[in-house]
C-alpha cells in the first residue's frame, strides 16, 4: 500500500490542460452534455490565464473573404501545400471547412477581433496563403486581435467556461494516465503544488490538451511550461507518437531571447535584410518573399548567416525592418512588436531594424489521432486501433493537420475547431449515470512509485542541469539542417543523458508543496522521451519534406516517405520506430464529392 493518501475525483469527461484547445472543449462538453447533466473537470499546470495559448500573436485563419474573395478550398490547398502533404486530407478538409464558422462563434462570445473601415473583421495576409489554389496572390485569412490574438483567444474562452459548470483543478502537475485492465484509459494521477496531495481523477472520456515540447531546445518562441507533459505521459503508457521529427523553426525570434516577434509584422509590409542591407529572400522566394513558409524563410535565414552576410559582430542573425510602415499602423497593429524590441532588445522599431535569428515555435508532431480527436496506436502488425477512452487535441495531437510544417494562424484554428469537435465527441459519448468501475491498486501503484523514485532520487546532478544539457543536444544535434552523422551523434549523446537521468539525478528539496525541483525532474523527465522520439525519427526519415531537412537526403521522397513516422520510447530510452500512412483524400461536404490534392512540386 502507498504511503502517499490518495483524494479521488469522479467527472464524466476530464480534461487535461487548459489552453485554447481545453477550454473550447470543455465548453462545447458542457454545451453539448447539457441535457445528460455531465459533469467536466479541467485540470491545468498555470493558472488558465497563463496557458501558453496567451502567447499567440498573429491571429487565426478563415476563409472569410473580408478583404479579398477566398475560399475554404484555397486554404485547405494551402495548409497541404505548407504541410508538404504530409498532413491529413481529411482532417485538413475538416479544419478549413469549420474556420468561418469557428471565428463567428468566437465573435459571438466577445472575443474582440480588430476592424476594418467597413466594421468587419480584420485580415492580413500571412505566409504560405495564397487565392485559387496557388495561383493567384496572397490571401487575407489571418483574423487578427491587433497582434495580441492568443491572449484575446484565451481569455475570451476562459470567461465564456465561467457561464458552465467546468470545474477547474488549477496548479496541478498531471503524472499519469490512468488504464483499466482492459486497456481503456479510465482517468489521470495528478500531484497538487499547493497541497501537496495526489490525485486521482476517474473518467469516461479523457482529453489531452497539454501542448507542444518547444522547451526541448535552447532557443524557443514556448514558455518554460510547455515540456509537452500528455505526450510523455503517452509514452509512459506504452503508446507511440507520430512525426516528432518535425519542429518548426519560427523566423523571428528576437535574436538572443527567442522572444517571439510575429509573423504578422511581415504580413503588414515588414521585410528581412542581411548584413548589406539587401533583401535577400527574393533569392529564394522570389514570388512570395518573407510570406512564403516558415521553413523556407528559416532555412534561408541560415543559409545567409552561414554565407557571410549575417549581422552584428559575430554575424549570427538578421535584421527585421518596420522602419519604412507607417507609425499609426504599428501602434494600431503591432503594439506588441514595440514594446518587445524595446523591452528585450532596447530597440525604436521607428528608428531601428530588430535582430532576428530563427527559434523553434512549435512541434508538428504529438499523439496519433483520427480525425474525430481518438487517439490511435498501430499495432504489431501495422493496424490502426483506437485507444478507448483517450482524445487529443491542439498542439499535443499529431491529427494531422499541419504535416511537416505548419501555417501560421492555424495553430489557433486548430484549438478551436477540433476543441468543439472533441468536446461534443466525448459529450456523446457519456452514458447518463454510468458509474466508474472500481479499480485495482495494481494499476496505479506502478504511476505512485515512479513519480516517488523521482522524488527521492539523491544523485548529484540537478535537474535543471539536465533540461539545459538536454537541450544543447537538441539544439545542436536536431536544428534546422540535419544529417546522419549529427544525428547519430546526437543519439549518442541521448543515451548518456538517459544514464545521467537515471542514476545521477539529484532532487534536493524532500517535500511535497511546490518543490520545483522535482517540478523540474518531472518536466525533464518528459522532455527527454520526446527528443528521444524527435531525434530517432529525424534519424529515420532519410529525405526533406516541410521542416525536416536533412543535408545527405536534400529531395523530398514521396515514392519511399510519404508516410506518418510513429515512435515510441520505453522507459530506459529504446525506442521503435514504424510509419503509418497518409490519408489523402477527403470529402468536399458541401457539394458531396471526393476532394483530394495529390503532391505537386513545393515553391514560393
Ligand atoms: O508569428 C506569429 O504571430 C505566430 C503565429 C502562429 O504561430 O500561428
Amino acid at each position: 500500500m502507498s504511503a502517499y493518501e490518495l483524494q479521488q475525483h469522479f467527472h464524466d469527461i476530464l480534461i487535461i490542460g487548459g489552453g485554447g484547445a481545453g477550454l473550447r472543449a470543455a465548453t462545447a462538453a458542457c454545451e453539448r452534455g447539457n441535457q445528460k447533466n455531465i459533469s467536466v473537470a479541467c485540470v491545468s499546470k498555470v493558472p488558465v490565464s497563463r496557458s501558453h495559448t496567451v502567447a499567440a500573436q498573429g491571429g487565426i485563419n478563415a476563409a472569410l473573404g473580408n478583404r479579398t474573395k477566398d475560399d475554404w478550398r484555397w486554404h485547405m490547398y494551402d495548409t497541404i501545400r505548407g504541410s508538404d502533404w504530409l498532413g491529413d486530407q481529411d482532417a485538413i478538409a475538416f479544419m478549413c471547412e469549420r474556420a468561418p464558422e469557428a471565428i463567428i462563434e468566437l465573435e459571438h462570445m466577445g472575443m474582440p477581433f480588430t476592424r476594418d473601415e467597413s466594421g468587419q473583421i480584420y485580415q492580413r495576409a500571412y505566409g504560405g496563403q495564397s487565392t485559387d489554389y496557388g495561383k493567384g496572390g496572397a490571401a487575407y485569412r489571418a483574423c487578427a486581435v491587433a497582434d495580441r490574438t492568443g491572449h484575446s483567444l484565451l481569455h475570451t474562452l476562459y470567461s465564456h467556461a465561467m457561464r458552465y459548470d467546468v470545474e477547474f483543478f488549477i496548479e496541478y502537475m498531471a503524472l499519469d494516465l490512468i488504464f483499466d485492465d482492459e486497456q481503456t484509459c479510465c482517468g489521470l494521477l495528478a500531484w497538487h503544488f499547493e497541497t501537496g496531495e495526489l490525485h486521482v481523477f476517474r473518467a469516461h472520456q479523457v482529453i489531452i490538451a497539454t501542448g507542444g515540447f518547444g522547451q526541448a531546445y535552447a532557443s524557443t518562441t514556448a514558455s518554460t511550461v510547455c515540456t509537452g507533459d500528455g505526450n510523455a505521459m503517452v509514452l509512459r503508457a506504452g503508446l507511440p507518437l507520430q512525426d516528432m521529427e518535425f519542429i518548426q523553426f519560427h523566423p523571428t525570434g528576437l535574436y538572443g531571447t527567442g522572444i517571439l516577434v510575429t509573423e504578422g509584422a511581415r504580413g503588414e509590409g515588414a521585410y528581412l535584410v542581411n548584413s548589406d542591407g539587401e533583401r535577400f529572400m527574393q533569392h529564394y522566394a522570389p514570388q512570395t518573399m518573407e510570406l512564403a513558409s516558415r521553413d523556407v524563410i528559416s532555412r534561408s535565414m541560415m543559409q545567409e548567416i552561414m554565407a557571410g552576410r549575417g549581422c552584428g559582430p559575430k554575424k549570427d542573425h538578421l535584421m527585421l525592418s518596420l522602419q519604412h510602415l507607417k507609425p499609426e499602423m504599428i501602434h494600431s497593429k503591432l503594439p506588441t512588436i514595440i514594446d518587445t524590441a524595446r523591452t528585450f532588445a532596447g530597440i525604436d522599431v521607428f528608428t531601428k531594424n530588430v535582430p532576428v535569428l530563427p527559434a523553434v515555435h512549435y512541434t508538428m508532431g504529438g499523439i496519433p489521432t483520427n480525425s474525430m480527436s481518438q487517439v490511435v496506436t498501430i499495432d504489431s502488425k501495422g493496424n490502426e486501433k483506437v485507444v478507448q477512452g483517450l482524445m487529443a487535441i491542439g498542439e499535443a495531437a499529431c491529427t494531422s493537420v499541419h504535416g511537416a510544417n505548419r501555417l501560421g494562424c492555424n495553430g489557433l484554428l486548430e484549438l478551436v475547431v477540433f476543441g468543439k469537435a472533441a468536446g461534443e465527441l466525448a459529450a456523446d459519448s457519456i452514458q447518463s449515470g454510468k458509474s466508474h468501475r472500481n479499480l485495482s491498486n495494481d494499476l496505479i501503484e506502478p504511476l505512485i512509485t515512479r513519480f516517488d523514485e523521482l522524488r527521492t532520487s539523491r544523485g548529484t546532478v540537478r535537474p535543471n542541469k539536465i533540461r539545459k544539457y538536454l537541450q544543447h543536444t537538441m539544439q545542436t544535434h536536431a536544428n534546422i539542417f540535419r544529417s546522419n552523422d549529427l544525428l547519430m551523434e546526437g543519439l549518442k549523446e541521448m543515451r548518456g543523458l538517459w544514464a545521467m537521468m537515471q542514476s545521477e539525478l539529484n532532487v534536493a528539496d524532500n517535500s511535497l508543496i511546490w518543490n520545483n525541483d522535482l517540478i523540474e525532474a518531472i518536466e525533464t523527465d518528459n522532455l527527454m522521451r520526446q527528443a528521444t522520439a524527435t531525434m530517432t525519427s529525424a534519424f529515420e526519415r532519410c529525405e526533406s519534406r516541410g521542416a525536416h531537412w536533412r543535408q545527405d537526403f536534400p529531395a523530398r521522397d514521396d515514392a519511399n516517405c510519404l508516410a506518418h513516422s510513429i515512435c515510441s520510447v520505453d522507459d530506459n530510452g529504446n525506442s521503435r520506430f514504424m510509419i503509418r500512412p497518409v490519408r489523402l483524400y477527403a470529402e468536399d461536404t458541401e457539394t458531396k464529392t471526393p476532394i483530394s490534392f495529390p503532391p505537386e512540386e513545393r515553391a514560393y
